[in-house]
């Protein structure tokens, strides 16, 4: 008895307590997403939870795919479908869009509740799916630029273009860990490091959505893939990882903590498993950690078929109905089905089994509701095709061409070999050299980008951009191989003894997701064979690397006087390449990530610190150019190195300045980079990590004094118990060649494993 009214009494202080409580405030566009979720059936609601690919409503007629009255109107009226994605086949011109967008709208305003569907399209380097728009450097390329401002205002140029073809859904940026060069998709990521992809992702995540993402200009972004996805054991897509949590919160989860604090309104799940665990059937990371720990409240997309993989690939669920409900139950809120009803009927019987309830309905269905009300598509849900005249323009594209440019990064320059001069004789070969596809690479026009070379007839591959640049008399082109066999080889051998300097455009093949699996990191036999043939003329090479991720081109590159990595520089490439060849711009890119030199030492610049103080014992780390390195045609001086004060306490800031001097005889821009590396720590510390960076315009003789802030908090790691904790101790502060050391003291006690504290 005395219990229960003990109990009682608890119960009665804390329902007094919650009434004491402020209550949360409801905003406007809650209410009325509470309101229209009122009035909707469960068949409405879950309708809203399922996405269909633009197949399932279309009809291919002769390659031209048309929404089909009948499909459609099974879709909405039917299945209430709350959401379509992609093309079928090949772009669309804008004029074709707004058929097919308007044709959908013009289907759901006939619905009871006239919900807008949302259209979502992988818009990851411009709107990749709209004839004649403006394809930027692939996201690898742009993090080379380390020019947080220049991906702020690509972002906000594909957002206009993406609404200019009446779709308000990216899924973009991918904030994934370009850990692996094994991994097909690197070239999709902002590199391997996270500051720079939390930074970058930030910067674009805030070009997309801008200050009001209801704007025609402006559209919801889509962090993905949602997480761990980078760095698969085998380093194939969508094959399982092994990621410790301590890992997953240190090196992946950061980035997509950041997009959440810049915003991003939707995220994307990744496909594979970590630890035996898909990420699908996750509710630790799709709800304790996405929610609980990063607040996120936008919308929790599937990637492609991910829910039946639970059943067919990952065997988690013994039925696709199972698959349905571990996935919604783990914190799934849209399901990119994409090619049938099944997710839907499911999930209508798992609501009236009591498996799913109706609140995680609710509250799955409110963040899509939100979202379609935060993008004004209730207002307009289709766009006026008038409103966009920079769509495809030269100031549109002038970003791209600059994005290039500051991208495309100078690894050696023996004897400043570059830039040539315009009227030296040029042998062009390699099997990159006159294709858009190694400019462009995948995700453009097309899913495997297989189509640039028809799509971008108007711009230049490096052999029509150097054409255009010297003068077609000046230029002899002789591929002397493909991608991966060899192609009249001796022609490019006899070529080559007339001229006076060989540009070598090697490279890589589009390709997307698992696609561009491979089983061997070097460069193709038929690739290195060419170099090395080329080579025995004495001629002087100059070796361009067109590709998606640092393939292994050490004996090939062994012997270039210059190399340039040019990534995916996107439909201006070849003119930005031209450009810095024959010194009409000057180059200012840097490595994103570490280009390897062998097959066995894929390791990561902030390894951990094994070297035992002898500096020929690599344990790995023996890269052929480091994380961060890039050359410019001027050179850069760096002094004064100066901190604020030795001893940095909590609650501090520590202020650092440099002083860089251009002291060449060209403008130049250079990007600033500053690490810091903790000497001794509970576990074992990075051997250096990236904590801010800057990018500098200086003419000859100029200095400028570059001002970075540092707090405790950014020198933070996760520790043993998977908590961030900066822990007291001796660090060091690098900046270009300088290096500075002070103490961090701090009155926090910080527990780890060993009992220590
Ligand atoms: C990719 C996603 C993409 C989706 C829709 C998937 O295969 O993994 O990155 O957004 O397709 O096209």
């Amino acid at each position: 008895m005395k219990r229960i009214t003990i109990v009682a009494g608890l119960m009665l202080i804390n329902a007094l307590l919650l009434q004491a409580q402020p209550k949360k405030a409801v905003s406007a566009v809650d209410k009325k997403v509470d309101d229209l979720i009122a009035k909707m059936t469960l068949e409405e609601k879950v309708g809203q939870m399922t996405e269909v690919t633009s197949d399932v409503v279309s009809t291919n007629k002769n390659g031209v795919h048309l929404i089909d009255a009948d499909k459609i109107k099974e879709a909405i009226l039917k299945y209430h479908v709350g959401s379509i994605l992609n093309v079928t086949g090949h772009a669309y011109d804008r004029k074709h869009w707004y058929e097919v967008v308007s044709t959908i709208q013009a289907e759901a305003a006939k619905d009871r509740l006239k919900i807008p569907v949302i259209y979502g399209i992988d818009a990851i380097h411009g709107v990749t799916y709209t004839t004649g728009s403006t394809l930027f450097p692939q996201e690898i390329a742009m993090a080379a630029t380390f020019n947080r401002d220049i991906v702020h205002r690509a972002g906000e140029i594909t957002a206009y273009e993406t609404r200019a073809s009446y779709i308000p859904w990216n899924y973009s940026p991918v904030l994934d860990l370009g850990k692996s060069p094994l991994w097909p998709r690197i070239y999709e990521t902002f590199g391997e490091d996270p500051y720079l992809i939390k930074t970058m992702g930030a910067a674009i995540i805030t070009g997309y959505q801008g200050n009001d993402v209801s704007d025609k200009y402006h559209v919801a972004a889509c962090m993905k893939h949602y997480l761990g996805y980078g760095d698969p054991l085998s380093g194939k897509d969508r094959t399982p990882a092994w990621i410790p949590d301590r890992y997953m919160r240190e090196y992946f989860l950061p980035p997509f903590a950041e997009a959440v604090k810049a915003g991003a309104r939707t995220i994307m799940i990744n496909s594979g498993e970590i630890n035996g665990v898909p990420l699908h059937a996750s509710k630790y990371m799709l709800t304790d950690v996405l929610r609980g720990e990063l607040h996120f409240d936008g919308i929790a997309v599937t990637d492609w078929k991910d829910i039946e993989y639970l059943h067919d690939r990952h065997h988690v669920a013994a039925t696709q109905k199972d698959a349905v409900m571990i996935a919604v139950n783990a914190g799934v809120d849209m399901s990119m089905v994409p090619y049938e009803y099944t997710f839907y009927n499911y999930l209508i019987e798992l609501v009236h089994e009591g498996k799913v309830s109706m609140a995680r309905i609710n509250e799955a269905v409110h963040r899509i509701l939100k979202v379609k009300y935060q993008l004004g598509l209730f207002e307009r849900p289709v766009g006026n095709p008038d409103d966009y005249p920079k769509f495809g323009s030269d100031e549109f594209r002038n970003v791209s061409l600059q994005a290039a440019t500051e991208a495309i990064t100078l690894l050696k320059n023996n004897n400043n070999i570059l830039p040539l001069k315009k009227d030296v004789k040029v042998l062009v070969a390699g099997p990159t050299a006159n294709t858009m596809r190694a400019l462009d690479g995948g995700w453009s026009y097309t899913w495997q980008g297989e189509q640039s070379d028809k799509f971008a007839v108007n711009k230049h591959t490096i052999l029509q951009a150097i054409q255009q640049k010297i003068g077609k008399e000046h230029v002899t082109f002789e591929p002397g191989a493909t991608f991966d066999s060899q192609q009249n080889m001796n022609d490019a051998v006899n070529a080559a003894k007339n001229a006076d300097v060989i540009v070598l455009c090697l490279g890589e093949m589009s390709y997307t997701e698992n696609v561009g699996n491979i089983d061997d990191l070097n460069l193709p036999a038929a690739q290195t064979e060419l170099a090395m043939e080329l080579a025995k003329t004495g001629k002087p090479i100059v070796l361009i690397l067109a590709e998606g991720r640092p393939r292994i081109v050490t004996r090939a590159e062994s012997k270039s006087s210059a190399t340039i990595m040019a990534y995916l520089a996107g439909n201006e490439g070849g003119d930005a390449l031209a450009d810095i060849l024959f010194g009409d711009a000057n180059p200012s890119g840097r490595l994103p990530v570490t280009y390897p030199q062998y097959p066995n030492s894929l390791v990561n610049y902030y390894r951990k610190n094994l070297e035992n103080g002898n500096p020929d014992d690599k344990h790995g780390y023996n890269p052929l150019y480091e994380f961060g390195f890039g050359l410019s045609y001027t050179t850069f001086a760096y002094s004064n190195l100066h901190i604020s004060k030795p001893t940095l306490s909590d609650n501090e800031t520590l202020t650092v300045s440099v002083d860089v001097k251009n002291t060449g005889q060209r403008a130049g821009k250079e990007s600033v980079l500053l690490y810091t590396s903790q000497l001794y720590a509970s576990i074992a510390p990075d051997t250096k990590r990236l904590r801010a960076y800057d990018k500098i315009d200086l003419q000859p003789g100029e200095t400028k004094t570059i001002t970075f802030k540092l707090t405790p908090k950014d020198l933070s790691f996760v520790n043993d118990l998977s908590k961030t904790v900066t822990e007291a101790g001796e660090f060091k502060i690098q900046v270009g060649n300088l290096v500075q050391n002070f103490n961090y003291i701090s009155n926090h006690d910080i527990p780890d494993r060993s009992g220590k504290l």
